[in-house]
């Protein structure tokens, strides 16, 4: 039998540092929004006494040490049973190291499949805590929709919906290593954090412009000189026609914000001519 099912990227409509933790993590404050931008992850229940996994992408760790892997071995060690024999295949869409949740967000996929077929009465919050030990976005990617991520992002609220909008997601071509900019931050020393309360009261009120108005995340403000590609792409996506623009996670991702979908696929043409991973994408509601 297979499954197949999307592993939804995440999108960060606001990203907030609040201090470091004595376990090495940071504590956050994210607003984060997934988009229909997706991985196909398939999985079928073979007769061997294995757990493998392939992904199309021949850099992606395969077998074992893959977050897919991860994320079957968490989930029947919480079952307390053994892993039955597993072929876990991923099809690449989601940009990797890009700030995107893209391993996360297979994982996260994994994991729902798994539920469904093997415990369908797992509560929610008991698969979030399988997820939340395979990695900080695994949570939310489980999960979806719109929701406040704090903690090391494990903790969720959900929050109303994002009104319908359209996306344009362009990852230039370098990866940001994700501890190194944590290490970059002095969170005393950053001048600006989101509004947090403002945004959520936009999204209470199904305000567009209140939420594009409020995108804001402060790694941008300790983003090393040699990415100011970052940048370029922000303003351009502003000259574009986008509302606003933001980086996702620690980046080097950007995404802008359209009203409309006409100017939101003009505007991936105009940007994939110098940027080939750019992509039009609209904001999905709940996976579970
Ligand atoms: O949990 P995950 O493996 O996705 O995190 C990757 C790295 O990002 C961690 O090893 C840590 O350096 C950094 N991180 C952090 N604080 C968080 C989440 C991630 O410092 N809340």
């Amino acid at each position: 039998m297979t499954y197949r099912e999307p592993a939804f990227a995440k999108l960060n409509l606001t990203l907030d540092i609040l201090g470091r933790r004595p376990d090495g993590y940071h504590d956050l404050n994210m607003v984060m929004q997934s988009i229909d931008l997706a991985d196909q992850v398939s999985l079928t229940l073979t007769a061997e006494e294995e757990l493998a996994v392939y992904a199309d992408l021949p850099f992606l760790p395969q077998g074992a040490d893959n977050i897919a892997a991860k994320a079957a071995a968490g989930f029947f060690r919480q079952l307390e049973r053994p892993c039955p024999g597993l072929d876990i295949r991923m099809k690449k869409v989601i940009p990797v190291c890009a700030g995107l949740g893209g391993g996360s967000s297979d994982g996260a996929a994994v994991l729902r499949v798994l539920r469904r077929h093997f415990a369908p009465d797992m509560p929610r919050e008991t698969l979030e805590a399988v997820a939340a030990q395979v990695g900080s976005d695994v949570p939310f990617c489980v999960r979806g929709g719109t929701a406040r991520a704090e903690g090391r992002g494990e903790r969720l609220t959900d929050l109303p919906p994002l009104p319908p909008c359209h996306f344009v997601v362009c990852k230039p071509p370098f990866a940001i290593s994700t501890p190194e900019l944590f290490a970059q931050v002095r969170v005393k020393r950053l001048r600006c954090h989101p509004d947090g309360a403002g945004m959520e009261a936009a999204l209470a009120a199904g305000d567009l412009e209140g939420v594009a108005r409020r995108l804001y995340n402060v790694f941008e403000e300790v983003l090393p000189r040699r990415y100011s590609q970052v940048f370029e792409i922000k303003r351009s996506l502003l000259d574009l026609g986008a509302i606003s623009a933001s980086m996702t996670g620690s980046g080097p991702t950007v995404f802008g914000i359209f009203r409309d979908e006409g100017p939101a696929r003009q505007a991936a043409e105009v940007l994939r001519r110098q940027f080939a991973q750019t992509f039009y994408a609209q904001n999905t509601g709940p996976s579970v």
